[in-house]
């Protein structure tokens, strides 16, 4: 990353410091460890983020720290969304394991066209090497399938509640990284990859903010249409910060 880019990320980061979190980190901060505990021991997930640390393309912002974000919402949305059917806590687990694979794998094909379908098949391929049954692996496919936002085909139902609940965990964690992650992550990498300056992004900016509005209409799950928005417009805040500082000191630039 260019270092005048990293700069403005730090001082992203400084201003998103300054902001509270979404009560969604506070209020299920329990889970959340849960989620994190077994995503850093568990052994198989450990191996899996061995394999795939070479393949994550970075530079899209969509690599390790996207991933790793996604993995853990997955699995925390998982174990809170899983409490009404009060499932044996050895098979929330395996299924909270199972909806960290598909976070890890959901954007290694990030660069394609159709990356939710290419990620599906090339997800498939690395799956074979892990003690999954063929349920959990079709699960993890088919969450990967259908993660992306806004394409017209409507995703696939499943009718087996953990398949469907799965996809629906896997879309709502990847769509909350359109808050605060935005701003102070996938913007600058994707700033740099597309050799954007800070008068450009001053240009883009009204019109990224409003994309990352509309997204709070599409979460899926419970739990994601209560505290999404709130996380989607907690990220906004931070955005119009972030916003003013580059007219304060990038404005007269062309
Ligand atoms: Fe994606
Ligand atoms: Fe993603």
């Amino acid at each position: 990353m260019r270092e005048s880019i990293r700069r403005l990320q730090r001082e992203a980061e400084r201003i998103a410091s300054k902001h509270p979190l979404p009560e969604f980190y506070t209020r299920f901060r329990a889970e959340t460890a849960a989620a994190r505990k077994l995503f850093f021991n568990d052994p198989q997930i450990s191996r899996l983020r061995k394999i795939l640390e070479p393949r994550y393309v970075e530079e899209l912002g969509h690599g390790t720290f996207h991933c790793t974000r996604v993995s853990i919402d997955t699995a925390t949305l998982l174990l809170i969304e899983t409490v009404p059917q009060r499932p044996e806590a050895s098979a929330v687990e395996r299924l909270m394991t199972v909806g960290i694979f598909a976070g890890l794998l959901h954007d290694i094909c990030r660069g394609s066209k159709d990356h939710a379908a290419c990620g599906a098949r090339e997800a498939a391929k690395f799956l074979t090497e892990f003690d999954l049954n063929d349920d959990e692996v079709f699960s993890i496919v088919n969450a990967i399938r259908n993660h992306e936002a806004f394409v017209s085909a409507a995703p696939r139902l499943d009718s087996r509640q953990w398949v469907q609940l799965t996809s629906d965990c896997l879309y709502d964690a990847d769509k909350f990284r359109w808050g605060a992650d935005t701003f102070t992550h996938t913007l600058w990498y994707m700033a740099d990859y597309q050799d954007l300056g800070p008068r450009e992004l001053i240009d883009r900016f009204p019109w990224g903010m409003s994309g990352t509005y509309s997204i709070i209409e599409t979460f899926r799950t419970a739990t994601g249409r209560q505290y999404g928005p709130e996380i989607i417009e907690n990220g906004a805040e931070i955005g119009k910060e972030i916003y003013q500082y580059l007219l304060q000191h990038f404005r007269e630039e062309s």
